[in-house]
């Protein structure tokens, strides 16, 4: 998963840079800036006052001394007025500027705190926005594994908007528990002709499709039953007319994965990264609940992780990193993980 939101102390991340969100001297400072200096000893402060300060928006780099990290890269973000004074380019540039530092200097693994969203009031959920955006860009043209951490829940919301409409598709659904999801979708699959328990008609009766039509993608249906799970991937990746490379990077699912699942046509995903295709190839529920059904899962209204899914598919929102952070919010585990 190239990109993961994690909560933790940065300072204790081990991987081979950490972004320090500093001020424009270098000098240290609080929040995670008191953090990172604290942790990494007097000698980041001693390289840092060679560095001749940096300019809000850049990115200069030093040693990790005694943190866990390599490098420690020095970003400073803008100090927010009201979004209109350029805050935003500032801070996207920070992320950018912070990115192409760590890839020169090789770094394969970075952790970002949520700059500029504490003491210089950048509003949280704005704030991740950007740096989900721009990393995410990133990822698309480059092999590097970035986390976001979040150093307590409090410093993490998602539009308090969106957090009350999930919260409360949540309790509509998780109330009808009784209505499960898989007898639907068995019922649907059932062979031709079969007596729907309601209307007394066959299930394919409903349907408003025309005879030669319906004739057509009931082949497509019967050739399809016995497909598996890695085949049905790959067919759908054609039908979208995408490349396998835009599928995972889309789904936030790393390369090595994507090839183990091309190479074994009975290869068992997890059911988060079931869904995380599903969502990158943006499939209708339908769809999703056939592709979880190769799979051997299937989506349960018994399970908040299950519902949000369903939340974004029904309005149509395939972005894996807004359903990521709302995942997050309500302490799921995170799609592609
Ligand atoms: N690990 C991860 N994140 C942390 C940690 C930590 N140990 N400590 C704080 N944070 C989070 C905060 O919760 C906040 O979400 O880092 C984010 C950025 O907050 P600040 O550290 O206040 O940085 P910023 O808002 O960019 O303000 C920068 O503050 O510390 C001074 O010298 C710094 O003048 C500069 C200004």
């Amino acid at each position: 998963m190239p990109l993961e939101i994690v909560r933790n102390d940065i300072t204790k991340m081990s991987v081979d840079a950490i972004v320090n969100a500093a001020n424009e001297s270098l000098l240290g400072g609080g929040g995670v800036d008191g953090a990172i200096h604290r942790a990494a000893g007097s000698g980041l402060l001693k390289e840092c006052k060679t560095l001749g300060g940096c300019k809000t928006g850049k990115a200069k780099i030093t040693g990790g001394y005694s943190l866990p990290a390599k490098y420690v890269i020095h970003t400073v973000g803008p100090i927010y007025q009201d979004g209109k004074h350029g805050e935003q380019a500032l801070l996207e540039s920070c992320y950018r500027e912070s990115l192409s530092l760590a890839s020169a200097n090789g770094c394969r693994s970075v952790a970002f705190p949520l700059i500029s969203s504490g003491v210089y009031g950048y509003p949280k959920d704005q704030a991740l926005r950007v740096a989900i955006n721009v990393i995410s860009d990133f990822l698309l043209e480059n092999e590097m594994k970035v986390y976001i951490v979040i150093f307590d829940k409090a410093s993490y919301k998602i539009g308090e908007k969106l957090f009350a409409d999930i919260a409360e598709y949540i309790d509509d659904n998780y109330v009808e528990a009784h209505f499960d999801f898989r007898f639907e979708s068995v019922r649907m699959s059932m062979p031709c002709g079969h007596k729907s328990s309601n209307s007394g008609r066959s299930v394919f009766e409903t349907r408003s499709l025309s005879e030669s039509v319906e004739r057509d993608s009931l082949g497509e249906k019967l050739k399809q039953l016995d497909e598996s799970f890695s085949q049905m991937l790959l067919r759908k990746i054609d039908e979208k007319g995408i490349t396998d490379a835009q599928c995972y990077k889309k789904a936030n699912i790393d390369r090595k994965l994507f090839s183990k699942i091309r190479g074994d046509i009975h290869y068992k995903p997890s059911k988060p990264t079931v869904i995380a295709f599903a969502v990158a190839l943006e499939l209708s529920l339908a769809e999703t609940e056939e592709l979880l059904k190769k799979a051997g899962f299937a989506l349960s209204h018994s399970n908040k992780f299950d519902i949000i899914i369903e939340y974004f598919i029904v309005r149509g929102n395939y972005n894996v990193f807004e359903i990521n952070e709302a995942l997050f919010a309500f302490d799921q585990c995170l799609l592609g993980a």
